[in-house]
């Protein structure tokens, strides 16, 4: 099998999600004796039945194919995400699939040394980093981009009415670019490279978490060297010229003292490169599939933008950008009753424990009102807990603001026929066409 995160022309729908959103269909769990119970790792179409099967019959699953535990129940998710002195996250960015020779070799000798920012790093390096990180990216810097966010927003939804077809496509007519222009102006890099960071991004994402065979990895493998290059650039510009950016905030800190190396600074853009804006674009786009895909729910938003905050937390729990993220035992222990030896790898199915029956009330509904959508694991928990989880709401914000004012009558054209890339962790809509008359 060699899937890669782009799309393949599989007519992947969210059926069983579009049939929940107005909370008729309970989740099938049925199918007891199915091999993993339905659960395809790599399958993004419609993963929740089986995350459902996961919950109620194996919990906690060994799965040979990719050689992980599979946990689905949200209070065994959140205990490991919780306990990082015996579920370590040095594993998050390591290849799902061995890189093979073509790939290892161009990326050596490209000088391929690019390491995780933060979130496969421990403490006591994860600390030091994450508390030299967290001074410069202050509220304040990213606030301060608001008017700049709306203003692109605006623009790009203004030029999807003007060409008065009244159709139109989120993911290339808004999500793809905005949050991109957000962290690459933020970070200080030239917002002329934006397609390059796109496919950079993609490459990283079918790299760790795809499926590719050693042929396959070639393009992308050029593509990483590339990307790695670009951050180490961003510093010794950084260090030349100074600038009123993270990477120059970075660089500024380390001359006042701070402990922290150019190496660590770039392997720092090039995470936030990445993290800053592939997963808001898909929230970006869930959150326009899901709420315009029901009149009755967009009209509700229309009538009241006040309940677009709590929309957002209920987009986040039903339909994450990151469904499965990794952990690693570092000693002997036990999930859920079931025991876990040390070294093994643990993959944590955020996507599940967020419909997990014991903690959400009818998990399988899409209710904007619900009051502890907030409890959700979308952006992890503990140490690790997303450091840009209020940049991803606030431009996820002004772009419902922004669609709510401007499509009052915004509808999402056959939900059901949606497509998904194949990913691990990454759950993608690769485009979500749209339209609106009056
Ligand atoms: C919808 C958008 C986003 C989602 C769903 C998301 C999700 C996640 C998840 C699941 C983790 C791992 C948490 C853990 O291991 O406990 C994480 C970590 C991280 N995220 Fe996000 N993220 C989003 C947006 C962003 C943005 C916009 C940025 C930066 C501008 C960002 C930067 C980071 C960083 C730096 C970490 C590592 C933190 C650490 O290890 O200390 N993320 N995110």
């Amino acid at each position: 099998m060699s899937l890669s995160t782009q799309g393949t022309g599989c007519p992947f729908g969210f059926g069983a999600e579009s049939s929940m959103a107005t909370g008729t269909a309970p989740a099938d769990v049925s199918s007891p004796d199915r091999a993993h119970h339905g659960y395809e790792p790599f399958q993004m179409k419609d993963p929740f039945p089986a995350y459902a099967r996961l919950r109620a019959e194996e919990p906690v699953m060994y799965d040979e194919r990719i050689d992980y535990y599979v946990v689905t129940r949200y209070d065994d998710i959140k205990a490991v995400f919780e306990d990082w002195e015996t579920f370590s996250s040095e594993n998050a960015q390591a290849p799902v699939r061995k890189r093979g020779p073509q790939a290892t070799q161009i990326m050596n000798e490209g000088g391929f040394t690019a390491y995780s920012g933060l979130s496969a790093r421990i403490p006591p390096e994860h600390t030091r980093i994450r508390g030299i990180v967290q001074k410069a990216f202050t509220p304040r810097r990213y606030k301060a981009l608001e008017p700049f966010i709306r203003a692109n927003v605006a623009q790009r939804l203004d030029a999807m009415l003007a060409r008065d077809t009244g159709h139109g496509e989120i993911v290339r007519d808004l999500a793809y670019e905005v949050p991109t222009i957000t962290i690459l102006t933020l970070i200080g890099e030239d917002l002329a490279r934006i397609d390059d960071y796109k496919r950079w991004s993609d490459s990283r994402a079918a790299m760790t978490w795809g499926d590719l065979g050693d042929e396959e990895q070639i393009p992308h493998a050029h593509n990483l060297v590339d990307y790695w290059q670009a951050c180490l650039a961003l510093v010794e510009k950084a260090h030349r010229e100074g600038g009123d950016n993270l990477v120059a905030d970075l660089v500024k800190a380390q001359q006042d003292g701070a402990e922290i190396s150019d190496h660590e600074i770039a392997s720092v853009a090039y995470s936030l490169l990445f993290a800053g804006h592939e997963t808001t674009t898909t929230l970006i786009s869930n959150a326009l599939r899901l709420l315009a895909a029901d009149p009755a729910t967009w009209a509700k938003l229309v009538e009241d933008p006040k309940r677009i905050p709590g929309a957002i937390d209920e987009v986040l729990r039903y339909s994450g950008s990151i469904v499965a993220w990794r952990r690693k035992a570092l000693k002997d222990a036990e999930i859920g009753g079931v025991k876990i030896p040390a070294g093994a790898g643990i993959l944590l199915v955020m996507g599940s424990a967020n419909r997990d029956e014991s903690k959400f009330e009818e998990p399988e509904v899409f209710d904007i009102a619900r009051p502890n959508a907030r409890e959700h694991l979308s952006f992890g928990f503990g140490i690790h807990y997303c450091l840009g989880n209020m940049l991803a709401k606030l431009q996820t914000k002004i772009a419902l603001e922004e669609a709510t004012s401007k499509l009052p009558h915004l509808r999402v054209d056959d939900p059901e026929s949606i497509e998904f890339r194949e990913n691990l962790s990454f759950r993608v809509p690769i485009a979500v066409p749209v339209s609106w008359t009056e």
